[in-house]
């Protein structure tokens, strides 16, 4: 059976962004896709997106599922992740999320661990119509203490739940679509 593929997007664009660290699913082929370089979104624009943007959804659009890793700023998802699933998700006939499978995982500063940005990035998942998994949920307090300068998670506890959560995306996918 080919692999199912995986596209992954951070809310960062942080150089060394804890939230684009260890990504690493088992059994599929994950390409990463950096947000840099979208533009702040303008609905005049919609049906005649910038290039970066085209490309990003036609991305979306070709993987089986979707990774996405957000940090929290303020209790919520970064305007970087908003900002480039508004893009992606317009014009609304063209929604590129519509009906995909999607993990969400996260890593704060914080004792929360980024799980206020994971829930209100859930409730969008509900207008976009994508299909998140709901278990194991990933979510990192205190990451600066646990991910090291190489984007390194050493605790096997933590890693053993992203990978769980990574293989559980993988069987969800082939179960909405097991063709
Ligand atoms: C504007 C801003 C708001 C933040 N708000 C929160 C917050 O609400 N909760 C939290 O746990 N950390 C918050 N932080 C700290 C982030 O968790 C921390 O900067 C983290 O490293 C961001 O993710 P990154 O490493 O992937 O860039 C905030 C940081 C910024 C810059």
């Amino acid at each position: 059976m080919d692999k199912i593929r995986i596209l992954g997007f951070a809310g960062s664009l942080r150089k060394a962004s804890f939230n684009k660290a260890e990504l690493l699913p088992a059994n599929a082929e994950l390409e990463i896709f950096d947000l840099e370089g979208i533009p702040i979104f303008n609905q005049d624009l919609e049906t005649t997106p910038p290039e970066i943007v085209s490309i990003f959804k036609s991305k979306i659009k070709a993987a089986d599922a979707l990774l996405i890793a957000t940090p929290e700023y303020n209790y919520s998802m970064p305007g970087v992740l908003k900002n480039a699933i508004d893009w992606a998700s317009r014009p609304v006939m063209e929604n590129a999320f519509y009906d995909k499978p999607v993990a969400i995982i996260g890593a704060s500063t914080g004792f929360a661990g980024s799980s206020r940005a994971q829930y209100h990035l859930r409730q969008t998942c509900v207008f976009l119509n994508m299909h998140p998994v709901n278990k194991p949920e990933f979510m990192l307090p205190f990451c600066k203490e646990k991910i090291d300068a190489d984007g390194r998670i050493a605790d096997e506890t933590t890693r053993g739940i992203l990978a769980q959560l990574l293989s559980n995306l993988v069987g969800w996918t082939l179960r909405l679509k097991p063709d």
